[in-house]
């Protein structure tokens, strides 16, 4: 390819990716500074709380070497390519597409930045995603690259930053609002999630990794605080079945939480169209 021909494909797919974002009404962004946090998991069930609410939505798994989401909705197959365009694949009615189907069980995918903001960009210019009130990204940890890709071509206009209560959550999540603000996301917000454990045997709240590390991160940095998401046992489970808490336990304080947080960010969003 010349100079010239790699000018026109990187016009055409930037045109593919415009139309894509210009058809999906509200773009989320879900991230942290710190890796296990929770992320996918918030990720997955405030998609399937939009889903609830009567939403199209889908999920783009932006993690490109560790893609989790696919695990967590118990998907296992190829995606379908048709005609140099991917179908994402449909699970309980909420769309998803992640490069986990497209890589070998345990094998490790040693790329650099620019090769994984080029699948996001395919992601986004040549996944056949239709209209869609939502659509959720599901970032790796850390403020790198994804979250450029992320930022600059699907433009969302609501950060999510998911933290755990102790303080090395915290100083990670900070960075994280700063890369948010920075990136010029419209709405921020912070979710604590495993903030306590209700004790099976005596209903005692634990504070297994402190309590209200997230709520004050929010009050200093002046943003909205989504919620909090306690520890439960099950949701690990669920998870590793493949099955989104929110649709497995709905009265869970869990699910609660979460769609308290789909309820909000629902109003902010349309407050602003
Ligand atoms: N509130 C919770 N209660 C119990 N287990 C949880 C909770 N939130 C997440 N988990 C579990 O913690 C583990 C890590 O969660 P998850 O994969 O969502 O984190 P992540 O931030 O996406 O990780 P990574 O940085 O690797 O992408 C998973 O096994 C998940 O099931
Ligand atoms: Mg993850």
């Amino acid at each position: 390819m010349d100079a010239q021909e790699k000018q026109i494909a990187f016009e055409e797919e930037a045109k593919r990716i415009s139309n894509t974002v210009s058809k999906i009404k509200h773009r989320i962004a879900v991230f942290s500074g710190k890796g296990g946090v929770g992320k996918t998991t918030v990720a997955v069930n405030l998609a399937y709380g939009f889903h609830l609410k009567g939403f199209s939505t889908g999920i783009l798994d932006a993690d490109i070497t560790g893609p989790n989401v696919p695990k967590m909705l118990g998907v296992d197959e190829d995606p379908i390519v048709l005609n140099d365009y991917m179908i994402p694949f449909e699970k309980h009615g909420v769309k998803m597409i992640s490069m986990a189907g497209l890589l070998k069980k345990g094998q490790p995918l040693i790329w650099r930045g620019p090769m994984r903001s080029k699948v996001i960009n395919q992601f986004l210019a040549d996944v056949v995603w239709e209209e869609l009130d939502y659509l959720i990204a599901d970032l790796p940890p850390g403020t790198g690259d994804e979250i450029l890709s992320i930022a600059q071509q699907m433009k969302p206009d609501f950060a999510v930053i998911v933290t755990t209560p102790q303080q090395v959550s915290v100083i990670d999540a900070e960075r994280a609002v700063n890369m948010a603000r920075e990136l010029k996301i419209p709405f921020i917000g912070i979710v604590e999630n495993m903030s306590t454990l209700l004790c099976p045997h005596c209903r005692k709240e634990i504070g297994l990794f402190g309590k209200g590390g997230g709520q004050e991160l929010a009050k200093e940095m002046n943003i909205q605080f989504l919620g909090s998401i306690p520890i439960d046992t099950d949701i690990c489970a669920l998870s590793d079945n493949g099955t989104p808490f929110i649709l497995e336990k709905p009265d869970s304080e869990a699910s609660k939480a979460c769609k308290s947080i789909v309820d909000f960010i629902t109003t902010q969003l349309n407050k602003q169209s």
